[in-house]
């Protein structure tokens, strides 16, 4: 599903850029430096007011030296304030021209379009009902969370009013529009707004028989993603039967604050900066944000831009890192500022069975919800129809060949339901739908409307082996239900991987989170496969992507915020990432369903592992970082000084001391790279501080897991605090030495500082170039 939504929005974004180049006029992110804005706006009062007479300044700049004119105004759409200072128009060539020459200008980039990265989850993660985090006491502050995604379902019980009034501070407010009104408020979801000036600039006006122009969610996207953070615990919940359980957030006495800037063919920039910037000023305390685009050095990449102006006011931004694994590099949101979310498995899986007429028996994944199949023939769709017939596309099947068979679909081309629904269309009688050889072997399960079944890449050969060599081949798939106690978590083969592109001096992904079949609330107008044909409705639904898995960062750092008031963003990033663990359910390190034989993970797909919440509320040591620690890195990276004004805002001057570089950023893990042939006796040496968040009196020793190539020496190497909140500083110098295995592009270590209470992880990633 969601490998649909990804290719589906790119085709979309083709569309739009081509649609641009015949526009007279489009959108425009524009940066101001706010320094200069501050001093010119005393003179209107009003920021509004100021880039309004600017707006309109440029239409007159314009027409001054051309023969003809623009005919057309500038028009003003948004003006950013808070995470960021600037504003978003509508404006042609000239007019962007004459801009340029406003004093405080700093940048404009054409707006673009971002696409979404499209229970059980609680116990999976260790947290108990009444227990720990998700005790009482814990749990009667309440903190806000703002999911900038497709929208919110309000009538959903996951979101049904909770107890205690809306926090005094909230600012927010929920809107008016179709299907949609302040009535839909409640003390659980205490705002919803709806931001499409950028979209229908460029998409057009949004047609209101298709979805709603109003905070209501017309997709399912937005309400999954909001319960996972901070829905209501439901008793009873499930999909079809399966995942039958209790469903709730990860901080289900949150609030939820939904901010819609996806619509029908993707999510405009313009529109998610102005989400973020109104949220930022609404209150809420934590962004989750399951959408991106390619990556950008962060001074051009404009949700790292309102995202580090939101860090900077001590809210928590979390990401997913995108659905484009396992190929490396594919990472994005990877701003150090960011928390970049991986997705991985539950234990939980719903498994199939096939057997085949010669006896052999295959395991599958899926969510069809009726009765086992019979045995019944079996056809290979590459011999059952036209061309496309191998993936079962759009009117390939032809009827006569594949009337009352079961019919074999390769995964690929279009979605894994309509494969199963022109199976159906043409008159089959069930599907297997087959992994192609680089596909691999890994499954999902999808609530087929018809009985079928995702088989890996092993299974695909010797079934097709069969059908060519047997004379009439049969088929019966068998649906097994739901299963637990598998082994867990397992990367997804569709995570997103490091090392980072942008910023090679930092491990991304950060951390791993489940993000595959997840169970959460969805619109009962949507059908769970989002079919048309697809008639039944459902009050959960069971999904998969980095999207599901970013909201459960979301609502574990909103559980920690309640629980620690006073740690800034980077303290809670810190604490989960150095408390994640390794190991899977059966104590065997984390395995990787991107990789041929099922290998064992590394950094660049979970970064510093699965989260594990209860850890993370006591990690004994943070690694904090400043705004100001932040501007350092960025000057560390020789950014000039106007693309340092991109992210200060104007307010921030790089000292060119040279004592800074980009491996001194105090993050909680390592990134080295280094030239893998000659590079030998090469070194480097970088500085980090914790802070004692645990016990006052604590002695910590420094364990080294060295990686391949590379030796590692700290100094010191016993850390003594004598009280709460002391900052001690250390350093590590990491010299090339042989490598083993000069095959590898990468090795992989990890430094602990180790107490008999605590144990602080930084993993440590070497790049060979
Ligand atoms: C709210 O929106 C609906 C539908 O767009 C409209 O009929 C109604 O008059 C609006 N109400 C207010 C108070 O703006
Ligand atoms: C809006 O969508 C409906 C249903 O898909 C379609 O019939 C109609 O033509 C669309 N309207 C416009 C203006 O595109
Ligand atoms: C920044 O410039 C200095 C001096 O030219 C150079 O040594 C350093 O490698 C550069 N840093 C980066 C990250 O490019
Ligand atoms: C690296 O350092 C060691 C010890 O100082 C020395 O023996 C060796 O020759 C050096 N290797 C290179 C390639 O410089």
């Amino acid at each position: 599903m969601m490998m649909f939504q990804v290719s589906f929005f790119m085709l979309m974004a083709v569309v739009i850029v081509t649609s641009y180049a015949t526009m007279e006029r489009q959108t425009y992110v524009v940066h101001m430096d706010r320094t200069k804005i501050s001093a010119l706006d005393h003179s209107l009062g009003d920021t509004m007011r100021w880039y309004e007479s600017v707006v309109n300044s440029i239409n007159e700049l314009s027409t001054q030296d051309v023969v003809e004119k623009d005919t057309v105004r500038p028009e003003l759409l948004y003006v950013y304030e808070t995470a960021m200072s600037g504003f978003a128009a509508k404006l042609s060539i000239k007019q962007l021209q004459s801009l340029k020459n406003v004093d405080g200008f700093l940048s404009a980039t054409p707006d673009d379009m971002l696409s979404l990265h499209t229970t059980h989850t609680p116990q999976f993660l260790g947290l108990k009902y009444g227990k720990g985090l998700w005790n009482a006491p814990n749990l009667a502050s309440d903190v806000i969370i703002g999911i900038i995604d497709t929208g919110i379902w309000p009538d959903h019980i996951s979101f049904k009013s909770g107890v205690s009034p809306v926090p005094s501070r909230w600012k927010g407010i929920c809107e008016n529009g179709t299907k949609f009104s302040p009535a839909n408020c409640n003390n659980k979801l205490i705002g919803a707004r709806a931001f499409f000036k950028g979209y229908e600039a460029a998409a057009g006006r949004i047609n209101e028989t298709q979805e709603y122009r109003s905070p209501r969610d017309s997709d399912g996207h937005g309400t999954h993603t909001a319960s996972t953070a901070g829905g209501n615990v439901v008793a009873g919940a499930s999909m079809l039967g399966f995942a039958k359980g209790t469903a709730g957030g990860m901080r289900y006495t949150a609030r939820i604050a939904a901010y819609k800037v996806c619509w029908a063919r993707g999510c405009a920039s313009s529109d998610i900066l102005a989400a973020i910037d109104t949220a930022v000023s609404d209150g809420v305390e934590v962004i989750s944000l399951s959408l991106g685009s390619g990556s950008h050095p962060y001074h051009s990449d404009n949700m790292a831009i309102a995202a580090f102006g939101a860090v900077q006011k001590g809210i928590f931004v979390s990401c997913s890192a995108g659905n484009s694994g396992p190929s490396e590099s594919t990472v994005s949101n990877t701003a150090p500022w960011i928390m970049t979310v991986a997705a991985s498995y539950l234990d939980r899986s719903f498994p199939t069975m096939v057997k085949l007429g010669d006896g052999q028996v295959f395991k599958g994944a899926s969510l069809y919800s009726g009765n086992p199949t019979k045995p019944l023939p079996l056809v290979y769709g590459d011999t059952a129809g036209g061309q496309g017939a191998e993936y079962c596309s759009d009117g390939s099947l032809s009827p006569e060949l594949v009337k009352g068979k079961i019919v074999i679909c390769q995964r690929g081309m279009n979605t894994r339901v309509e494969k199963g629904e022109q199976v159906k269309m043409a008159g089959g009688a069930g599907m297997l739908m087959v992994n192609n050889e680089e596909d691999g072997e890994e499954l999902f399960a999808d609530p087929h409307i018809l009985p079928a079944t995702s088989l890996g890449a092993k299974a695909a050969k010797a079934i097709k082996n069969y059908v060519t060599l047997v004379k009439n081949p049969t088929a019966s798939i068998i649906f097994q239900g739901t299963l637990y106690g598998s082994p867990a978590p397992i990367m997804a083969g569709f995570s997103s991987r490091g090392p980072s592109p942008v910023g090679p001096d930092v491990i991304k992904p950060d951390v791993t989170a489940p993000g595959v079949n997840i169970l959460a609330a969805w619109p009962p107008t949507v059908s769970p496969t989002r079919l048309n044909s697809d008639k039944r409705s459902v009050s959960f639904n069971i999904i998969s992507g980095t999207s599901m898995s970013c909201p459960h960062v979301s609502g574990l750092a909103a559980l920690l915020k309640s629980v620690h008031k006073d740690w800034s963003p980077a303290a809670i990033k810190s604490a989960l990432m150095t408390t994640a663990h390794t190991l899977n359910n059966k104590r065997v390190p984390i395995a990787d369903a991107g990789s041929n034989n099922f290998e064992s993970a590394n950094p660049f797909s979970y970064g510093s592992g699965h989260v594990d919440p209860e850890r993370a509320s006591d990690p004994g040591l943070v690694y904090d970082i400043s705004t100001e620690d932040y501007l350092n890195y960025l000057c560390s990276l020789n950014y000039t000084s106007f693309q340092m004004a991109m992210l200060s805002r104007g307010s921030f001057t790089c000292l060119n001391n040279g004592v800074t570089q980009p491996g001194d950023l105090n993050y909680p893990s390592y990134a080295l790279v280094f030239d893998g042939v000659g590079a030998q006796n090469s070194s480097v040496t970088y500085k980090r501080t914790v802070t004692n968040v645990g016990l006052s009196w604590s002695r910590y020793i420094v364990q080294v897991k060295e990686p391949d190539g590379v030796s590692v020496m700290v100094q010191p190497k016993v850390l003594n605090f004598k009280k709460y909140g002391e900052k001690l500083s250390y350093t590590v110098t990491f010299v090339v030495v042989g490598r083993k295995t000069t095959s590898t592009t990468s090795s992989f270590g990890s430094l602990i500082w180790v107490s008999w209470k605590y144990a602080v992880r930084s993993p440590i990633a070497v790049t060979w170039q």
